[in-house]
């Protein structure tokens, strides 16, 4: 099957929105494979940063991301594991510290050339579902469904607190809820790939609902889609 032929569902949306729970239960509803594009953004700025690089010169970056071996495990958030090289990072991955590292690196050209190929590689048969902030625009244009999840930024706050809690990563609000605001504010406006719903996105305001009530949404949205 040529990589053309295997449909994408994009799912893009700012920080702490919900992403993760959508993209893990489409990818077992439909027996898809699933990228989290965030984590790869993630894992290059520890890498960098571990390897003392400067997070400001992207093609070093760009030269580094080849380089990395890295494996997701694990189809749940309680049970993923992210191994880098060998070495299992995924509580540091996961830091709200890690995805501002993240969020720098990622307004680099150089940065995101790098990343391309290796996120368009994981549409693999018989599909994908893709978390990120550029799945619908820049990185599966041709996506068959594409989803732009939004909720208001105290929300999101909240929700982002709850998780990294339940893994038992500190965090309080105030500062957690600046880091989001931060980092929304630079991936919205840079120049290169920021974060906009896709033209013929479905956008779904999740403010204010429970996670079964944005998963009947969106399953009702792909009940409407032609891929199921
Ligand atoms: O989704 P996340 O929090 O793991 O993403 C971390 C950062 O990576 C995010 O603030 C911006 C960047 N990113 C990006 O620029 N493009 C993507 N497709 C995914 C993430």
């Amino acid at each position: 099957m040529s990589a053309a032929a295997i449909p994408v569902i994009a799912v893009d949306g700012p920080s702490g929105v919900g992403k993760g729970l959508v993209t893990r239960w489409l990818a077992e509803r439909l027996g898809y494979h699933r990228l989290d594009s965030g984590a790869l953004y993630r894992i290059l700025a520890l890498a960098g940063h571990r390897r003392g690089i400067d997070l400001h010169d992207g093609d070093a970056l760009a030269r580094l991301a080849p380089a990395l071996k890295i494996r997701f495990v694990g189809a749940t958030e309680d049970d993923e594991a992210i191994l880098v090289d060998g070495e299992d990072w995924t509580h540091d991955v996961r830091k709200e510290s890690t995805g501002a590292l993240a969020s720098l690196i990622a307004a680099q050209p150089a940065v995101r050339a790098a990343l391309l190929q290796r996120q368009r590689d994981f549409r693999e048969a018989p599909g994908l579902v893709a978390d990120g902030r550029d799945m619908g625009t820049i990185v599966f244009p041709d996506a068959a469904l594409k989803i732009f999840m939004d909720a208001s930024p105290d929300e999101r706050a909240q929700r982002r607190l709850k998780q990294l809690r339940a893994k038992g990563i500190e965090a309080t609000l105030a500062p957690l809820r600046e880091e989001i605001r931060a980092r929304d504010e630079r991936d919205r406006n840079r120049p290169i790939a920021p974060l906009r719903p896709a033209d013929g996105a479905q956008v779904v305001d999740t403010t204010g609902l429970p996670p079964v009530e944005v998963l009947a949404i969106i399953e009702s949205l792909l009940q409407r889609s032609a891929i199921v």
